[in-house]
């Protein structure tokens, strides 16, 4: 196991530095291992390797295990959030209206899942509240732009779009 005189040096100067101290009070707590990954991603944006192995060290859980706790649970991301943001409305209005065939529609273009960025780090796809527009449900935002009364193939073709656009 790494010393934390051996973890300063290690990391000294960087954002995780900070994150790594306050671990020291959890050690051999299993308990502590959700808010251990809830500040490491505070710290990041996401859980990089390198902090998956310090909690395995700290909560002496081996990180396949932790690996299995960050994919069960939907709010942690292993992968930075990507260029773009879609916000998919799962509000009852939208959901009324189909949202559920966008949503689909939205995985088979990106190839990903809800909270999960595709693989070139364009596009980070979420299903949210309300957005609060809807009157023009089924409704997504990219970014800070809202798109309303969506149909899957219109979908396709604005992802398409911001891609050859060069927005994405
Ligand atoms: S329910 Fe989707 S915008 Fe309100």
């Amino acid at each position: 196991m790494l010393q934390k005189e051996e973890m300063k040096k290690e990391d000294t100067g960087s954002q995780f530095y900070d994150f790594k101290t306050e671990l020291w009070k959890y050690q051999g707590e299993m308990g502590a291992l959700i808010p251990l990954l809830q500040s490491a991603q505070e710290a990041y944006g996401y859980i990089p390797e390198s902090a998956i192995d310090h909690i395995s060290e700290v909560v002496e859980i081996p990180g396949a295990e932790i690996y299995g706790v960050i994919t069960f649970y939907s709010q942690f991301r292993l992968k930075p959030m990507g260029k773009n943001i879609i916000k998919i409305c799962d509000g009852t209005a939208c959901h009324v209206n189909a949202s559920t065939g966008i949503l689909k529609a939205l995985e088979d273009e990106l190839q990903i899942m809800n909270n999960e960025t595709t693989d070139d780090g364009l596009f980070t796809l979420q299903k949210v509240a309300c957005l609060g527009c809807c009157s023009l449900s089924p409704v997504i935002m990219i970014n800070d732009d809202t798109f309303g009364r969506l149909t899957p193939k219109k979908v396709k073709e604005l992802i398409k779009e911001f891609r050859e656009n060069g927005k994405a």
